[in-house]
């Protein structure tokens, strides 16, 4: 054994899902659709996944209570607020679940 031992970076900071800050002071942020095009706003009332089926998008869903990853959509920028029960660290940057997270930047780029 040397006393060069690998060292583990500390985790990044996170906050917790339920006390994330919202994007913008009502709670509403954008998404934009890389694969469809246009960027709809999503309001504090509505999951990313209702905005979605209410412009004609179809994702696959089944819980919509961030369990069973029926719905997990490619995030390809912007920094989610992750509420669901399955994704990772690892994962987190990458996957959204769209029944239930939201966003903590004013805009999301999804892989849709
Ligand atoms: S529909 Fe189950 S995790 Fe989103």
């Amino acid at each position: 054994m040397t006393d060069a031992e690998p060292t583990r970076a500390a985790p990044a900071a996170t906050a917790p899902a339920a006390t994330a800050p919202a994007a913008t002071a009502d709670g509403s942020f954008r998404i934009r659709l890389a694969r469809s095009g246009g960027v709809l706003t999503v309001p504090p009332d509505l999951s990313i996944l209702e905005v979605l089926r209410r412009h004609g998008l179809h994702v696959p869903s089944s819980c919509e209570a961030g369990i069973c990853s029926s719905c997990q959509t490619g995030l390809l920028a912007g920094i989610a607020d992750h509420r669901d029960y399955v994704l990772d660290a690892d994962d987190q940057g990458s996957a959204i679940m769209v029944c239930v997270s939201r966003a903590r930047s004013e805009e999301l780029t999804l892989d849709v």
